[in-house]
């Protein structure tokens, strides 16, 4: 017997849920990833693309993963084995686990950057963020000390703890922005930023736009390698698992929108190239909070939050593998998180090297000379995700079945039995189609136009 609820334990309310899965969902990907995808894709229109990816494809493929983690009561690797024993399917459980482990190693290194920029906002320390990221002796410390916090929190087992902590601090963060909006749009120039950011220009969308979408929808919402199959896990049996799907989909999806906001208009202003990557929010940022007043502080606090956002997402990130690891492999927990924290951190110390410490891998000539983290984020955080979702809707519409599936949204929901507004047809029955067909289909195409242009 797989030991499920008993040591993994349930949420007390939906609303713990809500804030875990949202937790895990709000991270670097909402304020650093998503201003910088959208700048390189060209603004408003690689937006509308995000939104509709967001609504069409994640949110009914959020409700799979869910019900396949409340159903079997396990990780990714482990829900498939439960249904489909030794099947070629557990490969897509393991796909996501492997995934998991990849997107810690560079998401690690920019939350390196994102807690070592408390600092440097609060004593003032002007070296240019290029000079700091390049810095072998900043990045690789950074990196190994918020593992090092993240395998501590999941050692400790006060992920609860933390969890409840930053329902206090993430509005707190959310204030934060709001306050940026507001300095951002009024700076004389700011309203280049906004006809960027919210007037689309639909010629500017091609095949790599709409995988970038699509890739990033599933990146913010933590889809697509399993961690909401382990959420979906803690989920009980009475909790509305569409009504907390939709809210986690609402506020990440929301504090993304506001992320472009806060950066873009400031970003015109300023005069800076929208198409800056990685680098773009941690340039952009710190010009704004020195237009402050107590920008000093402002800084360091917002710096402070986005950290804690952060480690809300490498948790999830360290517990896809580790909970792997004692489910299916029989390790202890405690050795679990060490081994794979462990692991994580060497695997991350090439992406801390590639911000010009070392220039082989800072400038890849195979990647149109863009840096070794630029192609682990496209690997793993794009297209891996999108090949997993891909596998996954397959898995859950034609392996487990819809029928099979719907119950399991069902309960505690009775959602999917309502029928569309005049039509005859039900919300499962749609929803079906999608996870069967279209979701498939539609990933399928974009990841074959993008193969098809390498
Ligand atoms: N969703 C997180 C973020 O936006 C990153 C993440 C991706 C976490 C995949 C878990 C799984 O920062």
């Amino acid at each position: 017997m797989h030991a499920g609820h008993e040591h993994r334990g349930q949420f007390s309310s939906k609303l713990g849920f809500i804030f875990a899965a949202a937790g895990s969902a709000i991270g670097l990907g909402n304020i650093w990833r998503f201003p910088y995808i959208t700048g390189q894709n060209g603004g408003a229109a690689f937006v509308v693309i995000y939104l509709l990816a967001v609504a069409l494809i994640c949110l009914p493929y959020l409700f799979g993963e869910l019900a396949l983690g409340r159903r079997t009561q396990r990780n990714p690797v482990g829900a498939i084995q439960a249904i489909r024993p030794n099947s070629p399917w557990v490969g897509v459980g393991a796909l996501g686990v492997i995934t998991g482990f990849f997107i810690l190693s560079y998401y690690g290194v920019i939350a390196g950057w994102t807690f070592g920029y408390i600092f440097k906002t609060l004593f003032h320390n002007t070296v240019p963020f290029e000079s700091f990221i390049a810095n072998p002796w900043l990045a690789v410390p950074l990196l190994g000390l918020f593992l090092l916090f993240t395998v501590l929190v999941v050692y400790g087992g006060i992920q609860n703890g933390i969890e409840r902590w930053s329902k206090i601090l993430m509005p707190l963060l959310l204030f934060l922005i709001l306050l940026l909006i507001v300095r951002s749009v009024t700076l004389p120039g700011a309203s280049k930023g906004l006809v960027f950011y919210l007037q689309p220009d639909f010629s500017k969308i091609n095949g790599q736009v709409i995988l970038a979408a699509l890739g990033q929808a599933f990146f913010s919402l933590s889809l697509g390698m399993g961690a909401m199959v382990t959420y979906g896990s803690y989920l009980s049996k009475k909790d509305n698992m569409v009504t907390s799907g939709v809210s986690v989909a609402i506020f990440d999806t929301s504090i993304a929108l506001l992320a472009g906001l806060m950066i873009f208009p400031a970003l015109f202003a300023l005069g800076e190239a929208p198409d800056a990557g990685p680098k773009l929010v941690f340039i952009t940022l710190p010009k704004i909070f020195a237009q402050l007043p107590f920008g000093t502080i402002i800084g360091a606090a917002f710096f402070l939050l986005l950290s804690i956002a952060a480690l809300t997402s490498t948790i999830s990130l360290l517990e896809v593998a580790v909970s792997y690891l004692v489910d299916e492999k029989r390790k202890p927990r405690k050795i679990a998180v060490w081994m794979v924290g462990g692991a994580t951190f060497l695997l991350g110390v090439p992406s801390a090297l590639s911000q010009g410490a070392v220039a082989s891998l800072s400038e890849l000539s195979f990647f149109k000379g863009k840096s070794f983290l630029d192609l682990m984020d496209f690997i793993w955080g794009n297209v891996s995700l999108a090949l997993g979702a891909l596998m996954l809707s397959l898995f859950i519409g034609w392996v487990w079945g819809i029928d099979r599936a719907l119950e399991e949204i069902n309960e505690g929901s009775g959602f999917m039995n309502r029928s569309l507004p005049g039509l005859s047809i039900t919300y499962g029955k749609l929803w079906g189609i999608f996870i069967k067909y279209i979701t498939p289909i539609i990933i399928a195409v974009v990841l074959l136009n993008v193969f098809q242009s390498f």
